[in-house]
């Protein structure tokens, strides 16, 4: 049986203490150990999206990355994103239609809220080279870029 190894990180702004054991994802520790189930669990593969996190502000699919190597870091989950800019994406995805089923809805948002924070003013090429990583199968993707296309709209008009 493999010993626990404690874990210490910045989850959404506050400093958290958990186990893990060996290669354990930090998909699995944010879901089953520090009860953030909004990182969802798609393919486990990397190739889905479904599980995007932000570790220092860059996206990372949270199941391909092992969560001892969040040592350290600053995590910040669909949970954790509550600023101004995240709340305008949700708002505008939900008012384009851009959620259906909604399970890959919390990983476009985190990745969509990475963008945004990097890049002041993304045109539609750049939100879709964004999303390549995040798999929708309901919504054709159209909705998810005029959504953001409308919040990089009002940053501009507030500005
Ligand atoms: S569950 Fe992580 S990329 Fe699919
Ligand atoms: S809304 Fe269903 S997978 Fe995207």
């Amino acid at each position: 049986m493999q010993t626990p190894h404690p874990v210490t990180a910045t989850i959404n702004g506050r400093e958290e203490t958990f186990e893990v054991i060996g290669l354990e994802s930090l998909m699995d520790a944010l879901r089953n150990r520090l009860h953030l189930s909004g990182t969802k669990e798609g393919c486990r593969e990397g190739e889905c999206g479904a599980c995007t996190v932000l570790l220092d502000g860059k996206p990372i699919n949270a199941c391909i990355f092992i969560a001892r190597a969040a040592e350290g870091r600053e995590i910040e989950t669909i949970e954790g994103l509550q600023d101004d800019l995240s709340s305008r994406i949700k708002q505008a995805i939900v008012e384009t239609s851009g959620v259906q089923c909604g399970y890959c809805t919390p990983g476009i948002v985190v990745m969509l809220s990475g963008l945004l924070r990097r890049v002041e003013a993304p045109n539609e090429a750049l939100i879709r080279e964004a999303l390549s990583g995040n798999i929708c199968r309901c919504t054709g993707y159209a909705q998810i870029v005029d959504a953001v296309l409308d919040v990089v709209e009002q940053k501009a008009a507030a500005s």
